[in-house]
């Protein structure tokens, strides 16, 4: 039987699979169920930058009226399903004491002095990590893209310096250059980071001419730029990378790993399969490939097919379009 064991983040787990956020990490009935089920370490759903400024009622009433606020839209979504700062500390205690397996929490924050404090007390609370979810629309037409990325190295910054657990971001694949940005990010002294977030899309009524936020879970086709990323980040990066989006079976999992992920995480097949049953299935499917392949551990093939290990013109920096289009072999 291959062995799965892997480390992320520092934090040592049982297998390379991880279940992100999303309302399936924020309750510890599920949580626990998680746990049973074999994932390896979750993340719990994120708790937004907007409900340490306003309670619940406020925020329904200013959301009404402000329709800039494109970060919000996980919130419009499930409104009622959030809960203030407190909240959210207490539940993640009732977590840590209901589980073994390392909690993750997740703030999506803007301006860092907001969450300076909160973080210290998730840190108290048992977090085994923070993950900072950077999920924020650009909307102002004053702004360039480097004070972008300064705007959000510096929350991260501020954050490292304020607590001991490890941090985590996750990140949006629309940056203009990910690879410098990933950089200064590991060079701040993040312990690893997620490619990608995935934003909840917001969709259009043709009959009522109005937006929506539906829920929209990924197919396994949106696997390929997370793989494409991970293989060039890999080698310029100390931190973990995790791959988040398009994760549906045990041979994603091990495309994942092998062009260098230190872990994978799920969520849309959890919703797709509607059973966590699909956790075991993941991981048996995982064994038998490395079985299959002679490999005893992770170690033995994670990043194989990371940049570097390419450099003969076929590799994740090429545009392989160039080769369909011109019917070169
Ligand atoms: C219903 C739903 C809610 C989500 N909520 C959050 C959230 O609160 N914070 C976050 O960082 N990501 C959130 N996500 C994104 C997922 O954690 C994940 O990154 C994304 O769905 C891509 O992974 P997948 O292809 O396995 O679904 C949510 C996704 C879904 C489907």
């Amino acid at each position: 039987m291959p062995n799965l064991k892997t480390s992320y983040l520092g934090l040592e787990l049982k297998n390379p699979l991880v279940v992100s956020s999303s309302p399936l990490t924020d309750n510890v009935t599920s949580v626990k169920q998680l746990e049973e089920a074999g994932a390896a370490a979750i993340v719990m759903r994120s708790i937004f930058e907007e409900q340490i400024e306003a309670d619940v009622a406020e925020m329904a009433a200013s959301l009404a009226g402000d329709t800039s606020m494109a970060a919000i839209e996980y919130m419009r979504a499930d409104l009622l399903g959030q809960l203030g700062p407190e909240k959210y500390v207490e539940k993640l205690r009732a977590m840590r004491m209901a589980v073994k397996i390392p909690i993750i929490a997740s703030i999506n924050c803007v301006k860092a002095a907001n969450w300076i404090t909160y973080a210290k007390k998730l840190e108290r609370a048992g977090a085994d990590a923070i993950e900072l979810n950077l999920y924020h629309m650009p909307v102002d037409p004053e702004e360039d893209a480097a004070s972008v990325e300064a705007r959000r190295l510096q929350v991260v910054k501020t954050i490292r310096n304020e607590v001991k657990v490890p941090i985590t971001v996750k990140l949006s694949k629309h940056y203009t250059s990910l690879l410098s940005f990933a950089r200064m990010l590991d060079a701040a002294g993040v312990c690893g980071m997620v490619l990608f977030n995935r934003f909840l899309q917001t969709q259009i009524d043709t009959e009522t001419e109005s937006i929506f936020y539906a829920h929209d879970y990924s197919s396994p086709h949106v696997l390929h730029s997370q793989l494409r990323w991970t293989a060039v980040i890999r080698d310029w990066v100390r931190c973990s990378v995790a791959i988040s989006g398009g994760i549906h079976s045990g041979e994603d999992l091990a495309r994942a790993l092998l062009v260098g992920a230190d872990v994978g995480y799920v969520c849309s097949v959890l919703y797709v399969r509607e059973d966590f049953g699909v956790i075991q299935e993941i991981l048996d499917n995982l064994s038998a490939w490395m079985a299959d392949k002679g490999y005893a551990s992770l170690s033995e093939f994670r990043g194989k097919l990371r940049e570097s290990n390419l450099r003969d013109g076929n590799g994740f920096e090429r545009m392989q379009y160039v080769k369909a289009a011109t019917k070169l072999s």
